[in-house]
């Protein structure tokens, strides 16, 4: 040790008087490192292993400790944020000193990732800056002499990686020597060899990578397959994560693969997607088998799915990927189910929806008899990120035929899901998915898979005999949801007779949900009277409110709080306003329009107007204030309203987790719009809930306003203690059909109903000014 303190002291890291304090840490693979404290001074020394051992190995691990120098100073000059600081080294000792990064305010992304916290945009930045580096040292004369570590790197990585384990598979030696041989042979750039989540620190300043031991001027494709290598592994350790961790890998593979400039793209793809299986298969039979597969049904998966794309060769990542989510983790699912909760069949059926369109029934059939069956709904205010709503074109049905659709129910989707157990609709969402293989289920259609997805659930709950709602629930307690009802339609519902799509009432005082859609009804009905009254009864729009005959939006509102008054009722107490402003609707040029009053309105007069509304009535909730591409606009409107109102993103979220994390990190929207044909699956709609919950945001189950008599979402809301439910108008069968279900869940949890509740806030209107 004291020749330690000695380098210490001449480099200057001790003040003087000082005696430096070491605190063992756990070490790199041939190392020992330290915390030192040294007066105020914090850093690290780490050193090759002792002189114990024999003299052959202990000049290799000073090497690779120099080597490890020599990778940090180089990173560091290149971009100070990827590597800890190196503050000095001496070879003859092969120590050296580097910067601290204290645990308080780093994590490694191993850790992060086994409590459950997997983020997608980390990996993304783990491989930009990856591919920073590798681009970086592609360009060093010096590079090639400078890491000539040939003999390590065989020694560390291709030995005991693949060679060990072609000794174990002998039918695939063959195979894993000759990708031994390819990658000890390209020689592009330095590669870190051991990139992987416990060698990634994150902190403030991004992904930092420590412990370049095995350096070397090689095969850049080894660090890419290294790394998401790992990340598929940990599938099998964080099955919870594995849609987030197969995310993780697509982000980092698309975001190194565009910083390869060295070489093309695509030999550098095909030659890390041909040795990804052999890692993955030595990290079961080779020298250094990963530590959380200790299970052997773990381990066969791995070896299956390895095996058979050694065997069969990806050109691609995504294949790569793809395979292994359907071959590594499903057929050992499909074990342990009963054999009568298997699907056996799925029947694709066309149709009719309320505003007389085809729509897509799923019907889902189980060994033993029992079935589930669904409907999928439809939009007329798409937002442009939605799940495709799969439409044959054409002349027949104004195009909108689904004929397609249904032939994917019963064909693909029949043949993919058949044999897999109902109770897991998980795998059954991710075989969709993927069957699909599109990032918006333009194949399939999103609304074939929602239709499967939601009858799965619906067979699922036969299966079990429980109803859904409760099959939903398991042993948390279920919630009635407050209603959001439609009193006016607007919008593209209504022939764009006024600009605002709804004019909904949110019957807060009301205790149970038999009470709270008779409190709405009862301002249907004083609304008609009005609209009578003067004449201007129209009929109903498409989600039973009714017809606006009114000069202005404003006209609408106030007719609204005069129907409230009307029904004998108190607004802002017994019933309060929410519209859906759906603005994706009134964009033109770069602002808005309301062409009911002819108005062209910028983003922030859009914004002041609807402020102003807020002012002048009870408005509780406001979605869709501004267009699905305005992130500036609904930034600056939740920073105005959103501590006293719920603010809504219905096509600005269209469902997907991913946004709405990212809208919260931005402080745009408090509350969501959940429609399960946005995403698509029932698990992508419940992770945008658990989404939505993790931001402390409130939910909204909402239906579309092409509906028929399928009632899942009122299911999902009370089964997933949503909170609260959008289904349009009292009228209409379609949209009845779903309070209807709600009041028959509320008697059969007799005492134990609970109703959701708005977020209690201070409105932004005062009573004086209306
Ligand atoms: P859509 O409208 O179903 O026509 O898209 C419903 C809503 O915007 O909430
Ligand atoms: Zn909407």
């Amino acid at each position: 040790m004291q020749d330690i303190r000695d380098f210490l002291e001449r480099a200057g890291l001790v003040p003087p008087g000082e005696i430096p304090q070491f605190e063992a840490l756990t070490g790199g693979v041939s190392s020992d490192i330290w915390l030192v404290r040294a007066g105020a001074a914090r850093y690290c020394v780490k050193r090759a292993l002792g002189r114990l051992r024999v003299a052959a190995e202990w000049h290799a691990d000073v090497s690779r400790n120099l080597t490890e120098v020599r990778w940090l100073t180089q990173v560091g000059r290149l971009d100070a944020d990827l590597v800890p600081a190196v503050l000095a080294s001496d070879a003859s000792l092969g120590a050296f000193a580097m910067e601290y990064l204290s645990p308080d305010r780093h994590e490694l992304w191993k850790a992060q990732l086994a409590r459950g916290c997997v983020i997608p945009e980390t990996a993304a930045t783990v491989g930009r800056r990856l591919a920073s580096i590798h681009a970086a040292f592609a360009k060093s004369p010096a590079a090639p002499d400078e890491f000539d570590t040939g003999a390590s790197f065989h020694a560390l990585r291709i030995e005991p990686y693949l060679l060990a384990t072609a000794r174990v598979h002998p039918d695939l030696a063959s195979i894993l020597g000759s990708l031994a041989e390819r990658t000890e042979r390209t020689k592009l750039t330095v590669v870190h060899g051991d990139i992987s989540p416990k060698n990634i620190l994150l902190g403030s300043r991004g992904p930092i990578f420590l412990d370049a031991e095995c350096a070397w001027f090689g095969d850049p494709a080894f660090d890419l397959a290294f790394c998401l290598n790992h990340l598929l592994l940990k599938t099998l350790w964080i099955p919870a994560a594995e849609r987030e961790l197969l995310a993780s890998f697509d982000a980092m593979a698309e975001s190194y693969l565009r910083g390869v400039d060295w070489e093309s793209a695509g030999s550098l793809e095909q030659r890390a997607a041909r040795l990804l299986p052999a890692l993955l298969l030595a990290r079961v039979d080779g020298k250094s088998p990963v530590e959380y597969l200790t299970d052997d049904a773990s381990k066969d998966a791995v070896r299956r799915a390895a095996r058979s794309m050694l065997q069969q060769p990806h050109d691609t990542l995504g294949d790569v990927r793809r395979s292994w989510g359907a071959r590594a983790t499903r057929p050992d699912r499909r074990q342990g189910a009963m054999q009568s909760d298997r699907i056996e069949t799925v029947i694709g059926r066309r149709v009719w929806d309320s505003r007389g369109r085809p729509a897509v029934e799923a019907e889902v059939v189980l060994a033993s008899g029992a079935a589930g069956r669904a409907i999928a709904p439809a939009g007329a205010s798409n937002g442009i990120n939605e799940a495709v709503d799969l439409r044959d074109g054409g002349t027949a049905f104004g195009g909108l035929g689904v004929d397609r659709a249904v032939r994917h129910v019963s064909a693909d989707i029949g043949d993919a899901l058949r044999g897999m157990p109902v109770m897991d609709q998980e795998a059954i969402d991710r075989t969709l998915i993927e069957l699909d293989g599109t990032p918006n289920k333009s194949r399939l259609g999103g609304n074939a898979t929602v239709a499967v997805s939601m009858a799965v659930l619906h067979a699922a709950a036969a299966a079990r005999n429980v109803p859904l709602w409760r099959h939903l629930a398991g042993d948390a307690q279920p919630l009635l949801p407050m209603p959001m009802v439609q009193i006016f339609g607007g919008g593209a519902h209504a022939g764009r007779r006024v600009d605002i799509q709804d004019f909904l009432v949110v019957p807060i005082g009301a205790s149970t949900f038999d009470e709270a859609i008779a409190i709405a009804v009862r301002i249907y009905e004083s609304a008609g009277a009005i609209m009578a009254g003067r004449g201007g009864l129209r009929g109903v729009a498409d989600e039973g409110g009714w017809w606006p005959e009114f000069a202005s939006n404003s006209d609408a509102l106030d007719t609204l709080l005069l129907a409230i008054e009307r029904a004998g009722l108190r607004p802002g107490i017994d019933a309060a306003i929410a519209i859906d402003v759906a603005a994706s609707q009134l964009r033109h040029d770069s602002g808005y329009r309301f062409a009911a009053e002819n108005r062209e309105l910028t983003s922030d007069e859009l914004i002041d107007v609807l402020l102003q509304w807020c002012r002048r009535y009870p408005i509780v909730s406001v979605e869709d204030p501004v267009g699905q591409d305005d992130h500036a606009g609904m930034r600056s409107f939740t920073a105005r309203a959103g501590s006293h109102l719920q603010v809504i993103g219905d096509d600005y979220l269209v469902t997907s987790a991913e946004r709405i994390s990212a809208a919260a990190a931005a402080g745009a929207c408090n509350a969501v719009l959940l429609k399960p044909n946005q995403s698509g699956t029932i698990t992508e709609t419940k992770a945008a809930l658990l989404a939505a919950r993790a931001a402390g945001w409130s939910s909204i189950v909402s239906a579309r306003s092409g509906e028929t008599e399928d009632v899942t979402i009122v299911h999902l809301a009370v089964g997933w203690a949503a909170g609260q439910l959008k289904v349009g108008s009292c009228a209409r069968s379609e949209r009845t059909a779903k309070w209807n279900e709600a009041l028959r869940i509320e008697e059969a949890l007799g005492d134990r109903a609970i109703l959701g509740r708005l977020p209690v806030r201070q409105l932004l209107w005062t009573k004086a000014t209306t």
